[in-house]
Order: C-alpha cells, then sequence, then structure tokens
C-alpha cells in the first residue's frame, strides 16, 4: 500500500516539521510563491497558501510518482477496466474528445460512438428549437423539464446555472426554461411544474440505469400531469430519454427512437458530458455553447495527461488534497466560488469527490490504514462569509479552494461607486485567502485599543491552507475546464490513495432499507398488516408515523 512507500513515510516527517511553520512567514519569500504558482490556458492557480515548502511540493510529487500516477492516468484514458469492481472502463474523457479523434476499446471506435449520439442530440435540439418538432397539439416546445437525480441532475443543473447569465447562452435561451426534478419529495415536482404548460413541455428522464427509484416515481409523475391534460398518445412527443438501459426505457414507454445513449464506461457523476448533460444544455442553449463546454473539458484532459506533474493543475489540486487530508488530519474541504452562477459548483463536486473517494478499502480489498476521502461543502462567496466563515477562520481547519473571475458575466458599475460590483466581490475574493493564511495576533489586536479581556476573542491564528483559482471569466469553455479540473482532482487522490474512485457500493444498503420500509408501508396502509421486522426504535417510529 502507497503508506509503505518511501516518500509517504518522508512526507510524515515533512507534515511533522511543516507544523513549526507559519503561512505569514512562508508567503514571505517570493521564490516559494513563484513556484507554487502555475498558469495555464487562462487558469492561473495559485498554491502559495498550502502548509507547505517547495521540499513538500517535491516529496507529494515523488509520492505520485511512487503511486504510477502517470501510468494509471493513461490506463484510464486508453480504456483499460480500472473499475475493477464492476470490470468496467472509465471514459468520461472519451465524451469529450473531438470527431475524428480515434479510441478501440474491446474493438469499438468510442469516440466515433460518442459523436453519432452528439450528431443526433445536436438534429433533435435544433428541431425543438427551431420549432421543426412540436407537441402534440401543434406547439412549441419552449419548457424542458429535465428528471434525473445524482449524477443524473447534479452536473447538468451546476453547468445550466454556470452559463444561464452567460451573454451569449442567456440570448439564445431566450423564452425557454430549463427546469430539473430530482428528489422524490413531490414537492420539488411541484416546484418545477409550476407555470408550465403541458402542450409547451417536452420531458427528459436521464437515468443511466433506468431503475433509480426515485427517478422513475418522478417520471411517471410528470407522465400522469402530461396525460392527464394531452391524453396517452402525447407521451411520445412530449418524452424523451436519456440511459445506457434502452430496454427499461421501452418498458417505461417511451420509444427507443427518442432515446439518447451513453455506455456503462461513463459513471453516473461523470457523465455531464454524455447525452446526459448535453441534451439539456443543447435544447436550453444550443448547439454552439455545447460544443465549447466540451472543448475546455477536453483541454483539460490533455494537460492533465500531458503536463509534467509540477506544472500539473489537476495533479496539484489533487496532491494537496491528499496532503491537507492524510497528513495535516484536515478532513473537509470547502469549495468558495466567487460567483454567485456556479452555486450549484459544489454540490456537484460534492457528488464527484464523495462518492468517488468516500473509501474504505483499496483497489484490493484491504482496510485503509490512513484517511482518505474528504468531506465537501460550499458557498458562493460572498454569501459563505455570512455564514461558515467563522468557523473556517476561528474554529476548526477547513482546507479552502477560492475560484474566481476576472471578468462578470452581468457586469454593473453603480453610480458614485469606486469600484464595479464585480470588483467589490472580487475585493473579497483576494482578501480571504490571506485572512485565511495570516490571521491576526494577539499583539495587532491589543495594538488597536482592544481590553485586554477581548483580545482572545479576536485573535486569528492564520495558518489556514487555500488554493487560489482565477480565471478570465465564465464561458462554456471555461466551466468545461473547471468540471475537467475537479474531476481529475479526484481521480488524482483516488490513485494515490490506491482506491476504487469509479464504484459506490456504500449507497446500496440504504436503497435496500428503503424497499423493506416501502413495503410495511404499503401493507400497514392498506392492509393494516402489524409492523414487524425492524428493530424497536425503527418499528415505534413506523407506527408514529403510520398513526
Ligand atoms: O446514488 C447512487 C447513484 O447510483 C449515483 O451514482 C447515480 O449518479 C445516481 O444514483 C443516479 O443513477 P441513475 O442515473 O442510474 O438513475
Amino acid at each position: 500500500m502507497i503508506h509503505e512507500n518511501p516518500a509517504w513515510k518522508q512526507l510524515a516527517a515533512e507534515a511533522t516539521a511543516i507544523k513549526q511553520t507559519h503561512l505569514r512567514d512562508l508567503l514571505k519569500d517570493a521564490g516559494r510563491c513563484a513556484a507554487l504558482r502555475v498558469e495555464h490556458d487562462g487558469i492561473i492557480a495559485d498554491f502559495s497558501r498550502q502548509n507547505a515548502t517547495t521540499r513538500t511540493l517535491h516529496l507529494l510529487s515523488e509520492l505520485a510518482k511512487e503511486a504510477g500516477l502517470h501510468r494509471k492516468i493513461k490506463a484510464q484514458f486508453s480504456g483499460e477496466r480500472i473499475n475493477v469492481t464492476e470490470n468496467r472502463s472509465v471514459l468520461h474523457t472519451a465524451l469529450r474528445a473531438p470527431k475524428g479523434q480515434k479510441l478501440i476499446v474491446d474493438g469499438t471506435d468510442v469516440v466515433a460512438q460518442v459523436h453519432e449520439v452528439l450528431d443526433r442530440i445536436h438534429t433533435f435540439a435544433e428541431q425543438i428549437r427551431s420549432g421543426q418538432r412540436l407537441g402534440a397539439t401543434g406547439k412549441p416546445l419552449v419548457d424542458v423539464v429535465a428528471i434525473g437525480i445524482g449524477g443524473s441532475y447534479l452536473g447538468p443543473e451546476f453547468v445550466a446555472e454556470s452559463l444561464r447569465f452567460h451573454p451569449g447562452c442567456h440570448a439564445a435561451a431566450k423564452g425557454r426554461r430549463l427546469r430539473f426534478i430530482a428528489n422524490v419529495d413531490p414537492t420539488d415536482a411541484a416546484r418545477a411544474l409550476e407555470g408550465l404548460d403541458p402542450e409547451r413541455t417536452l420531458v427528459v428522464v436521464i437515468s443511466k440505469t433506468f431503475t433509480t427509484a426515485e427517478t422513475m416515481l418522478n417520471a411517471k409523475t410528470v407522465r400522469s400531469w402530461l396525460v392527464e391534460r394531452l391524453g396517452p398518445a402525447a407521451v411520445a412527443r412530449h418524452m424523451v430519454a436519456v440511459s445506457t438501459n434502452l430496454k427499461e426505457v421501452a418498458a417505461f414507454g417511451i420509444d427507443p427512437a427518442n432515446a439518447f445513449g451513453f455506455w456503462d464506461w461513463v459513471g453516473g457523476r461523470y457523465s455531464v458530458c454524455s447525452a446526459v448533460g448535453v441534451l439539456p444544455l443543447a435544447l436550453q442553449f444550443g448547439w454552439e455553447p455545447v460544443q465549447k463546454f466540451l472543448a475546455g473539458a477536453h483541454a483539460i484532459d490533455q494537460h492533465v495527461h500531458d503536463a509534467p506533474l509540477e506544472r500539473n493543475i489537476p495533479v496539484l489540486l489533487g496532491i494537496f488534497g491528499v496532503w491537507n487530508a492524510s497528513f495535516l488530519n484536515h478532513p473537509s474541504r470547502a469549495l468558495l466560488p466567487y460567483s454567485q452562477a456556479l452555486h450549484r459548483f459544489a454540490a456537484h463536486i460534492q457528488q464527484v469527490d464523495m462518492e468517488s473517494n468516500g473509501k474504505r478499502v483499496d483497489l484490493s480489498g484491504r482496510p485503509l490504514p490512513f484517511e482518505a476521502g474528504e468531506v465537501d461543502f460550499g458557498e458562493p462567496g460572498t454569501n459563505g462569509q455570512h455564514s461558515f466563515y467563522q468557523l473556517v477562520h476561528q474554529g476548526r481547519v477547513v482546507p479552502a479552494d477560492f475560484i474566481g473571475f476576472k471578468r462578470s458575466q452581468t457586469p454593473v458599475t453603480v453610480d458614485g461607486e469606486t469600484v464595479s460590483n464585480h470588483d467589490e466581490l472580487m475585493a473579497n475574493f483576494f482578501a480571504q485567502p490571506d485572512a485565511l493564511a495570516f490571521g491576526k495576533t494577539a499583539e495587532e489586536v491589543a495594538a488597536e485599543g482592544t481590553p485586554d479581556w477581548l483580545v482572545p476573542h479576536r485573535v486569528f491564528p492564520g495558518n489556514r491552507p487555500s488554493s487560489v483559482l482565477l480565471l478570465d471569466e465564465l464561458t462554456p469553455y471555461s466551466c468545461g475546464q473547471l468540471l475537467a479540473l475537479y474531476e481529475h482532482r479526484t481521480m488524482v487522490q483516488g490513485f494515490i490513495w490506491g482506491v476504487n474512485s469509479y464504484d459506490q457500493w456504500g449507497v446500496e444498503l440504504g436503497k435496500v432499507l428503503a424497499k423493506q420500509v416501502r413495503t410495511q408501508l404499503a401493507a400497514s396502509r392498506g392492509g393494516k398488516a402489524p409492523i414487524a421486522g425492524f428493530n424497536p426504535a425503527t418499528a415505534a417510529m413506523l407506527a408514529d408515523y403510520l398513526r
């Protein structure tokens, strides 16, 4: 296991040494700051506020080499079946490979397969958007309801929200609405359907398996909403599907001709670049932004594959993640985009990362003797500043990623103000990482005339790590870059820890127990069957619920 390697042992010693340093001092070294900063394709990534020296970075790179990171990335990208517990390849990178680039896996050119589906989506989306393809009563289909959960929802919603106020996308989406239903809570469907006219609504059911309980019930709920108003024949014109399971799509009653496929080598949480994301996004924004989004993700795929470790942004994000989680024992990580358009970014990356690396055993099933995986959470700045930053500044140490842009999607300058609204936002973006790193000493607080008794309350220990990513503007291209950066960050960490980042057995047990409860609820509500087969606490709760 990786913890037996020389670099791991050296890093453990390095962690003890680094605890004697303070970022206040480390940040005085301009050479170190320059060495911990990388620029690539419109992205500036600054790791100078990590609790690390250039020696730490060197040791982390050694660790990555000892873990075989480069070889593992190549194996993944070339279609080896690295998801060993499901015997599958992991090829979400093929989803954004340009047309004509060949990748033969098990005798099939998967990139050609991908572009076949992309071409179908392009044609279909244009037909809907242009009004060439109409609803059952002859009305244009201007609204889309996308039904799906987890990876079949979070990624598409994050991208849709990111692009909603991008000028080109905003113009392209004029007169159209894209809504999502994920939760089986009927209030989610009520929110999504509010104000929609079934005659003008296209429903996209998105599910890799087409068996996910929540999605299937929501799909039936929305089908009833359509059928009640338009009759059963309307389903064919108003419902389409995205799935790898075309048999189940047909069984549900959606014509496979209205289904867009993908493949078992696309993990749910890595599926936003497949029809899962591309179809709703193309319907809402048209084809050009989708192509740019895919191009941005592809550019980062090339970067992670080709760039040397110490200049490779996803690798640096990943190795500092390992450093913080496994050596400095910081279990969580905050994602702090200074961009309201990225308000669903943390939710998406939370699934990407926590479902991937939230593991307890290595690839061969041995329990991990070190902490792996992270608790991811986040909110856009400046909102988070008025919420959980208190804990981040003076409570626990939470490594943070700050993400900001040089230009706003919606620039505003109010007359008489000294800075634009975007500069106001970004003033906070630049201030927070330094506040975390430098803190404020008791002497500094006292020098401000603070009474002695209040001084400890106003001290900031500082020395709290963060990374800063500065991009030009949030566009379809940079949104694709961001997605791939964070997908690959998770990949890098998983490869170093030696876990399988591409299975998710941990979601199964709850599903099985829910089935047992569902059966009980049906029997007890209908036939008044007594509650049986549960522990006393759950049995009592169920009785209370049914009373
Ligand atoms: O929560 C488990 C999970 O399998 C996720 O991995 C997946 O993204 C989600 O459920 C939805 O699955 P499906 O796309 O098959 O409906």
